[in-house]
């Protein structure tokens, strides 16, 4: 069975109540669609509900009544809402006036959903820039206790079964921290350790890479890597981690035996860590280009409950996918 259907039939399995703030947005009605008529989560679409149902209509999706439509200008917990932002950001100097503005717009209104209990996860992005689906994330959901940074993975299918895990591998923050600290790295290595084993099912095996192996070069990133190896196995003793380590050491057992015969997880590892934002976004675009791997994410992590941000030039599928893969976090799977 390929991942993406075992991620499916657990989702159905849990069957989680998922928030699509971009309600007008037509992949999104597709996709809320094949959701409904697949019981892979049950969907609202936030919208005015006349507007959604004549698009759904001249689409031909005759789910789309089954789902539920929050309509953002006159919905029924609005003030319970706006009571909930005031008593979560008014030390940030939030006005009432302001709430009151924020909460009809569907990226902050899906969060507060969620917050509130009223839903499980959210994804949305095929309309919107990731900023804009990521700010309400951090100001209102936070991150689970003894994670203070949110991060992007992405599960990366290559076609050689040697490498990784059967060819899985997690790759990490390929999304969301340009600059982490080595404490912050510790924090994406130990969240990406959970999210393979809870959304890819592997038992992760963590290379904190750097363009050093154990010591062969010396130079104040690669001292970053290494305290950040320390503070991830202190966070996390039942993880396996180890770092620092170089691309090819992480991955290639013959490089491994050379360059760090005495690690327990080089020449095997199928979690890889990045040393900052960007070498992990063109890490996974190269390996997606030239190695025609499927990359599936990014999924955030580090988020007390689930937001995923797509692209926008995403397809149908990628919503259905992270759909699912956001309700299999919702449901305490990751
Ligand atoms: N984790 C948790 N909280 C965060 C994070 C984070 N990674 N980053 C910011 N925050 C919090 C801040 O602490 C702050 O909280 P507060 O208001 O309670 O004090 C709040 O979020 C807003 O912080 P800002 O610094 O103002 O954040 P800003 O909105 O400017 O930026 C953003 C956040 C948009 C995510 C920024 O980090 C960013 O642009 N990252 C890159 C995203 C990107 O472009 N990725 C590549 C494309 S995705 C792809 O290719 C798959």
């Amino acid at each position: 069975m390929d991942l993406l259907k075992v991620i499916k039939q657990n989702a159905k399995n849990v069957y989680k109540h998922i928030v699509l703030p971009e309600g007008y947005e037509e992949r999104t009605l597709q996709a809320a669609n094949t959701i409904i008529e697949n019981k892979i989560a049950k969907i609202t679409l936030i919208g005015d509900p006349a507007e959604i149902n004549s698009k759904a209509n001249k689409l031909d999706l005759i789910n789309i009544q089954k789902t539920s439509i929050v309509n953002p200008s006159d919905h029924s917990k609005k003030n319970e809402y706006i009571d909930l932002m005031m008593e979560l950001r008014k030390h940030k100097g939030l006005t009432k006036d302001k709430a009151a503005e924020l909460i009809i717009n569907p990226l902050y209104l899906s969060c507060l959903m969620i917050k509130n209990g009223d839903a499980d996860g959210e994804v949305a992005g095929a309309d919107n820039a990731t900023g804009d689906v990521l700010r309400p994330a951090f100001q209102f959901i936070k991150t689970i206790p003894g994670i203070s940074v949110v991060s992007g993975a992405f599960i990366m299918i290559v076609n050689d079964k040697n490498f990784g895990e059967n060819g899985i591998l997690i790759f990490a923050d390929c999304a969301v921290h340009p600059n982490p600290t080595a404490k912050e790295l510790a924090e994406i290595a130990v969240a990406t350790g959970h999210t393979a084993k809870a959304i890819a099912t592997i038992e992760p095996k963590i290379a904190m890479l750097s363009f050093s192996t154990k010591g062969s070069a010396s130079n104040e990133l690669v001292d970053k890597i290494v305290e950040a190896t320390k503070i991830a196995q202190k966070m996390a003793p039942e993880l396996a981690i180890d770092g620092e380590l170089q691309a090819d050491a992480a991955i290639i057992k013959s490089v491994a035996k050379k360059k760090a015969p005495d690690s327990t997880i080089a020449g095997k590892a199928n979690v890889l860590i990045f040393p900052s934002l960007e070498s992990g976004n063109i890490a996974y675009k190269l390996v997606q280009r030239l190695a025609g791997a499927e990359a599936i994410g990014p999924i955030l992590q580090g988020l007390a409950a689930p937001i995923n941000d797509l692209s926008r030039g995403c397809s149908v599928d990628d919503i259905v996918n992270l759909v699912a893969i956001t309700a299999n976090q919702a449901a305490g799977i990751s």
